[in-house]
């Protein structure tokens, strides 16, 4: 019996570690361990998830927390070479693109421990995300590459990395929705937000580029207050967005407009429960854009590129600058935005096709 760490950190991490942690917990030949960064650490961000998903208390709770790039990066370096030192697993895989993604590639790499990347290959092109720099380097030093589609296994050849390292298995958030979708269906959010049956848009916005700086964000703020005359807006506001609305004076402005109900981030089971009722998704997120082509469900992202280019020629998904938001509203509402269709492999098994891709590899 071999066994895998399973790394995860922030927010969009959880739902795509535990199908796979539940198709290991399930083998005969691999035991999971789930270590937890702590990159993101109010219940709310990490706890809600972790309950949601059937997943348990982690084996290893790292504690890091927030700080600078450099702070939290290396932080999380450090503390897990010492759990890496003291009982080496025989893989370890890591998620996504966020600090804790780079930093434990990082530390196990120079440990000689393998390392498979889940949701390998995506590129934005745009060296200012700091998540492109976090993709870049773990997809150059891991040796199994999990990819969601044909564009990420394009771009690892082109970057060297030899075919025999590539497994396309598909998208692992969709086995989270699939696994979850009767406590999805069940809950009821035109109750609780109050939204009756009008039509509603859920709003999401975290990208440093987007929240930042008190111009963008100002920006942002009144086009969403446009949009609100004609449809109401349910908006989960991240930490990070919470704080810089406060900071700018930006807060009152939101809050003032009856149509925008401003709340706080949601568990799982209830956000996608929102998703799955709305006309459309406003957003910088890069996950939402997934789930949102998996729906069918119109998805408008604030970003000048996207690392998940078949959301947008197979799916729901289209960039939009703030100034082409509102016509972009108009469209969905008058029905004429492409539904677009689900990517291969989008299935609901991609955890199962990623088990054995590592029994595989690890001659298990
Ligand atoms: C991180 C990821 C981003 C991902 C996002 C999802 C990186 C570089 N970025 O960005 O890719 O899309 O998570 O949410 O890894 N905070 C809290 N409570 C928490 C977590 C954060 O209050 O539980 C506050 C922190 O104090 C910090 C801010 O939110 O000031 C940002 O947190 P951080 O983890 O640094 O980055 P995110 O913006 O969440």
């Amino acid at each position: 019996m071999i066994s895998a760490h399973l790394i995860a950190a922030a927010r969009p991490n959880f739902m795509k570690v535990a199908p796979l942690y539940h198709a290991l917990a399930a083998s005969d030949w691999c035991r999971p361990v789930l270590v937890h960064t702590g990159q993101h650490y109010d219940s709310n961000m990490s706890g809600a998830f972790l309950d949601d998903l059937g997943l348990p208390a982690p084996d290893h709770h790292l504690g890091v927390g927030s700080g600078s790039h450099a702070e939290q990066t290396a932080g999380v370096m450090v503390a897990y070479e010492s759990i890496l030192r003291d009982t080496p697993p025989d893989w370890v895989v890591v998620v996504g693109d966020v600090n804790s993604t780079l930093a434990c590639s990082i530390a196990a790499k120079k440990l000689c421990l393998p390392v498979a990347h889940l949701e390998a290959g995506l590129r934005s092109g745009d060296r200012t995300m700091p998540e492109e720099i976090n993709r870049v380097v773990t997809d150059a030093i891991s040796d199994l590459y999990w990819t969601p589609s044909p564009d990420a296994d394009e771009n690892l050849l082109r970057e060297g990395v030899a075919p025999e390292k590539i497994d396309r298995v598909g998208n692992f958030m969709i086995d989270s929705f699939e696994l979850m979708r009767p406590r999805i269906e069940a809950t009821r959010p035109r109750e609780r937000f109050d939204l009756g049956d009008r039509p509603f848009a859920v709003v999401t916005l975290h990208r440093p580029s987007n929240v930042d700086r008190a111009e963008s964000l100002g920006r942002l703020v009144a086009e969403l207050r446009r949009i609100a005359d004609g449809i109401d807006l349910v908006f989960p506001v991240h930490p990070r967005t919470r704080q810089r609305l406060d900071a700018f004076g930006l807060a009152a402005d939101l809050a003032a407009h009856d149509s925008i109900h401003l709340i706080d981030p949601l568990g799982y089971v209830d956000f996608m429960g929102l998703v799955r009722e709305s006309t459309m998704v406003v957003t910088d997120s890069g996950g939402i854009q997934e789930e949102t082509t998996y729906l069918g469900i119109p998805c408008l992202t604030l970003r000048n590129t996207t690392e998940r280019p078949i959301t947008v020629t197979v799916g729901s998904n289209r960039l939009v600058k703030p100034e082409d938001l509102a016509e972009s509203v108009d469209k969905v509402m008058s029905g004429a935005w492409a539904k677009g269709r689900r990517p291969d492999l989008w299935d609901g098994h991609t955890a199962e096709r990623a088990a054995a891709s590592l029994k595989r590899h690890a001659g298990a």
